[in-house]
């Protein structure tokens, strides 16, 4: 018999994270999967890293020992000196602070800014582990629909006013995953990063600026300012080692002023006392020796390719007019609209023909945890295109083309016309 455990409100009120439950059917055998956002294990540099290793035997008494909650002290000046390129301002220790991977970032950042009913504004669609991290402290969504540019800034003044009508508060928070974003590949652009920041600095809201994919550009203009760089206070900056080198060290970080930074780093002392030490001395280890940038350098073309690969694939193999989309100039996704269909319902035929991918509706709240207008994301398929091998892509869009043929009005496959670039 179970133990009558009385469980905390917030724990009664989450779900399972939808992505969670799915990986269990993408991982069947023979299935290939576009589902999970995972980078291709075929590129991580295991013998450079491997051979870093060497801090073990040079600094074991340290690293094997517990370290201070802000981060090893070796990473954290070797992310200062990255980050005061990247912002053009001076970035000291006590303005960065390491995480357990950027979901860590948004656990600090929710604790330290969140009470339960309150309002984070994000775009939809947005990044489906920060709504089940903001829902995990009771949050609720206020959302702005998004375009080829991504968030419609324009928007953002009567979303947030509406927020304030309908709860009587102001939202907490802005949300926004700004370079090649997880799900729809789209990058804010420089004018809309200016704006986004000025409407959020009117209104007295900060931003959470969620950026792990901006290194990964394969085509287009070079990266984008970052929020930070425009305004300094009152935005989070946000990055992670996951995606440009391997999401297994569970090792981001995080830039905001001083005082946020202080409190993310109390909230950090309950969740984790600290990131392993010894995964941070080897990432360390790693930039320090130089391998970070050549390795960003060879992922960017060998990411492009299979970019590449999977644009032609479905351009090939997609029946005509059967989805839509724009081709990402970098990032990890295809984000396709399939008219007239409901994505949950092709992925389940998906499955059967053993190919997998991401159901857009995961990646906007609910009703009942939304805030003002909904966005009906039920159309949408996430497609990632860096963890399958170049073969199993072909594959995998001739398997998604026979579910998209089976029981539709299109027939016709391609040449061109089926992604509307
Ligand atoms: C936009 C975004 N933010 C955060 C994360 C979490 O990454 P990490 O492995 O650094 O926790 C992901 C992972 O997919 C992501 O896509």
């Amino acid at each position: 018999v179970d133990f009558p455990y009385r469980f905390s409100r917030l724990a009664e009120s989450m779900r399972p994270s939808p992505i969670r439950e799915l990986f269990a059917m993408t991982q069947r055998a023979g299935m290939i999967s576009f589902a999970g956002g995972l980078p291709d294990p075929a590129i991580f540099p295991v013998d450079e890293f491997a051979a870093c290793g060497d801090v073990l035997l040079s600094q074991g008494q340290s690293v094997l020992q517990y370290g201070a909650t802000e981060g090893w002290r070796p990473l954290v000046d070797i992310l200062c000196r990255r980050m005061t390129e990247l912002l053009g301002q001076e970035i000291g220790p006590e303005r960065l602070v390491i995480a357990t991977g950027s979901q860590q970032v948004m656990d600090m950042a929710a604790r330290v800014l969140l009470d339960p009913g309150d309002t984070v504004v994000a775009e939809a669609p947005t990044y489906p582990g920060a709504l089940h991290t903001f829902r995990s402290v009771g949050a609720r969504f206020a959302l702005v629909p998004c375009d080829a540019e991504g968030m419609r800034v324009d928007l953002l003044p009567e979303v947030i006013e509406r927020a304030r009508s309908e709860t009587g508060r102001l939202p907490k928070l802005v949300y926004s995953i700004v370079s090649f974003s997880n799900p729809s590949g789209a990058s804010l652009s420089p004018s809309r990063r200016v704006e986004l920041v000025e409407v959020a600095r009117r209104y007295g809201v900060p931003v959470l600026e969620d950026d792990p994919y901006r290194e990964l550009r394969y085509a287009g203009e070079a990266a984008q300012p970052a929020f930070r760089s425009a305004s300094g206070e009152g935005v989070i900056f946000a990055s992670s080692f996951s995606k440009i080198l391997a999401p297994g060290v569970r090792v981001a970080w995080a830039v905001a002023e001083p005082s946020l930074i202080r409190r993310m780093v109390i909230a950090k002392q309950g969740m984790d006392l600290c990131t392993p030490v010894v995964t941070q001395a080897l990432v360390a280890e790693y930039c320090r020796r130089g391998h970070l940038d050549r390795h960003l350098e060879k992922i960017r073309d060998h990411y492009a390719a299979k970019a590449a690969a999977m644009a032609a694939a479905l351009r090939r193999e997609l029946p005509l007019g059967a989805a839509k989309w724009s081709d990402p100039e970098g990032g990890f996704f295809f984000w396709l609209q399939l008219p007239g269909r409901k994505a949950r319902e092709v992925f389940d035929a998906a499955i059967e023909e053993g190919v997998a991918f991401l159901p857009g509706e995961t990646c906007y709240p609910g009703p009942s945890e939304t805030v003002g207008e909904g966005v009906d994301g039920r159309a949408f398929a996430r497609l990632c295109f860096t963890f399958a091998s170049s073969d199993d892509i072909v594959e995998g869009c001739r398997r998604m083309s026979r579910v998209l043929t089976r029981g539709s009005a299109f027939g016709v496959r391609g040449p061109g016309g089926a992604g509307e670039s």
